[in-house]
């Protein structure tokens, strides 16, 4: 990530996520030798050797809070990114943001077809709450099911597919600024929000405990859907990996449309210091996610 503001100590996290991750991700996808070979090459293409991994870091981050082991941790983390992937996957579909780049490769549906990219979404889907439900995820069958709950309500109609449908119609509907708050929430929130929530849930602090964690997932997922709407309009599309100028050209109402870069920026620092705010009450053990909160405005990417 050269060039990149990257706080210290965040860089060798994210390095050390990355290669877990991709680890993770050649063993769960090795290609049969049968007709489904491409169904796996393009999740592979899609899921292995690229991307931030924030959502993974978050998820690692917030387990080490409260002393999970980090094999475990890595499978919830592992299992949200197969969200986000297979969310990627089909927002570059023809039918939705009709891209050809992403993560600096070929969109799936470019390098494979239509097809071949509606089923790796889909099977990248499955695979998440496969992962979850496995015994190897935790013992406890009651913390297995809580994971899966949860990660099916942050991926469907109340979280990011429910988002992705409310920012499609941004594109035709004039939306005010509580409506694009509520939609980013959905579309971008959700899936953050699940992997603070994970780490709790894998933790076994109970929900009153949670609430911390609730608010810093809340002003990071917001603020890091504002950093992307940004990056649309003034950022660097070889950096970023994908093309920009989008949201614009669509004619899509986002923060940056209604409030303008100046004060979407604003909003989006003001965000990550409330972030921060919530996590008073941890010590040193947190230092990684109040870097990550600066990162996510931070970021050329
Ligand atoms: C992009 O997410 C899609 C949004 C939810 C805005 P990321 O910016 O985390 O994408 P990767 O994982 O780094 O490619
Ligand atoms: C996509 O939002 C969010 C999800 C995939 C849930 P965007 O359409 O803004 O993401 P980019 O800019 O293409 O990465
Ligand atoms: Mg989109
Ligand atoms: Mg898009
Ligand atoms: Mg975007």
């Amino acid at each position: 990530m050269s060039g990149v503001i990257v706080p210290l100590g965040l860089r060798p996290a994210l390095e050390r996520i990355s290669a877990e991750i991709d680890r993770h991700f050649d063993l769960l996808l090795e290609v049969p030798a049968d007709a489904r070979a491409d169904l796996f090459g393009a999740m592979r293409h899609a899921a292995m050797g690229g991307g931030k991994r924030l959502r993974p870091l978050l998820v690692c981050a917030a387990c080490d809070l409260f002393n999970v082991q980090r094999e475990a941790a890595l499978r919830v983390a592992t299992a949200i990114e197969c969200i986000h992937v297979y969310s990627l996957i089909h927002d570059d579909l023809p039918c939705m943001d009709d891209d050809d780049l992403r993560r600096g490769k070929p969109t799936v549906h470019k390098a494979f077809d239509e097809a071949t990219a509606v089923l790796a979404g889909d099977a990248l889907h499955a695979l998440a709450f496969e992962l979850l439900a496995d015994e190897a995820t935790h013992a406890d069958p009651f913390v297995r099911v809580e994971l899966v709950a949860e990660l099916a309500r942050a991926s469907g109609p109340a979280g990011m597919a429910g988002g992705q449908m409310m920012d499609l119609a941004a594109e035709t509907e004039s939306f005010d600024l509580p409506t694009i708050t509520r939609l980013q929430q959905l579309k971008t929130g959700a899936l953050i929000g699940f992997c603070l929530e994970a780490g709790a849930i894998m933790g076994r602090i109970p929900p009153e405990g949670r609430t911390p964690l609730r608010g810093y997932a809340r002003d990071i997922g917001l603020a890091f859907q504002i950093a992307d709407d940004l990056l649309d309009v003034a950022g660097d599309s070889d950096a970023m990996g994908k093309a920009n100028g989008k949201d614009a050209a669509a004619g899509k109402a986002t923060f940056v449309s209604l409030l303008g870069q100046e004060r979407a920026r604003l909003q989006a620092e003001l965000l990550v210091d409330q972030a921060i705010a919530h996590l008073a009450t941890f010590g040193a053990e947190a230092e990684l996610l109040r870097s990550i909160a600066r990162f996510v405005v931070e970021r050329d990417r």
